[in-house]
């Protein structure tokens, strides 16, 4: 279909020197009043690794960012707050002593998760807690899920143990539950199972649309996972980087089965994803700045307080908004945050 806009445009354009686009260019105010996104501290989401050890841990392959014990989760909470941010996404990293082939610490009621949980709630500073439903951080395989005898994860076996997990995340005070392993019919099994334990209000944040991509690796060694998975694939059950018909298939059926918001992930390789699926479907839709391309702006230390990086980072944060996300995750939130000041 032809823009009709766009035709008025053309045929009623002032030419140059009438049009003088720089005219709006000429000071920071003028180009502020005229600016069409805004990054604020509200949209983004600090995901924050838990672990159980009692040290503050770096992770070496992302600068910046720790293994944080549930005893000083606190000051990062804190840090978050005094940065107007309102968000946080929690993800654990399980001793391997705990893991086994079907992840059944996960349900187990001294999860780090479940602690972590409780602990930003009890501080009271009104942040947002979004946990993560899915198996990898449990299993010895490193899967997102329980496994077949071919090796592959059954889908329907691990639905169960979701739906379990899901629960026990609700009643901990989770406030967003976000199920990010891409079986079939999770998000339509976890919110039956919230529905019929009370937790009709449960927030669904769906993966929808989540690639089978190399961009994952630093967040695999900060969950262990790149040690259990010794270089295997997901991708029997994460999406192929070459589809985007694919893509409107997934979304689809994730609200159908009772998703509240989409996401698309990695962020900035799809963001032609990202773009066309908040446009078609109207619905709110996050991104997640994964952490392989977190790392390709802070490879190092000194990466974080070099001004021309953090730019960088605003230039993709705005590069979220303007392709239609209400919100981002991001490795880099606190850096967004502080950088807005
Ligand atoms: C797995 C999970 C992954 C990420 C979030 N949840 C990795 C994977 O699918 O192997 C990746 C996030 C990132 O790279 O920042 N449930």
């Amino acid at each position: 279909m032809k823009s009709f806009r766009l035709e008025i445009f053309m045929q009623v354009i002032r030419q140059y020197p009438k049009t003088r686009m720089r005219r709006l260019r000429q000071s920071k105010w003028i180009r502020e009043l005229v600016s069409e996104q805004h990054i604020r501290p509200q949209d983004l989401i600090l995901p924050i690794f838990v672990h159980q050890s009692e040290i503050l841990e770096p992770i070496e392959s992302l600068p910046g960012v720790y293994r944080w014990p549930i005893a000083r989760l606190h000051e990062i909470c804190k840090m978050a707050h005094d940065h107007s941010l309102t968000c946080v996404a929690l993800f654990p990293c399980i001793n391997a002593s705990d893991k086994d082939l079907e992840g059944r610490h996960a349900l187990s009621d001294d999860n780090v998760l479940i602690q972590a949980i409780k602990t930003v709630k009890e501080l009271s500073l009104n942040l947002g807690v979004i946990a993560d439903v899915a198996l990898d951080p449990y299993t010895t395989h490193g899967h997102d899920g329980i496994l077949d005898k071919n090796g592959h994860v059954d889908n329907d076996k691990t639905l169960l143990v979701l739906s379990e997990l899901a629960i026990k995340l609700s009643e901990a005070g989770a406030d967003i539950l976000a199920p990010s392993d891409m079986q079939d019919g999770r998000i339509g099994a976890i919110r039956s199972a919230c529905d019929q334990h009370g937790f009709s209000q449960q927030v669904l944040l769906s993966y929808a649309i989540k690639f089978a991509s190399s961009f994952y690796g630093p967040f695999r060694d900060a969950v262990g996972s790149t040690q259990t998975l010794q270089g295997a694939s997901k991708a029997t059950y994460q999406q192929n980087p070459a589809n985007r018909n694919e893509c409107f298939h997934e979304a689809a059926l994730d609200l159908n089965e009772g998703a509240d918001i989409l996401m698309v992930k990695p962020g900035l390789p799809y963001l032609d994803i990202l773009y066309q699926i908040s446009e078609q479907f109207r619905v709110p839709t996050f991104a997640y700045q994964v952490s392989g391309e977190y790392q390709m702006l802070f490879p190092n230390e000194a990466a974080l307080s070099d001004r021309k990086r953090v730019d960088m980072l605003l230039e993709t944060i705005i590069a979220f908004k303007r392709s239609g996300a209400q919100a981002i995750i991001t490795y880099a939130a606190l850096l967004v945050a502080g950088a807005l000041v």
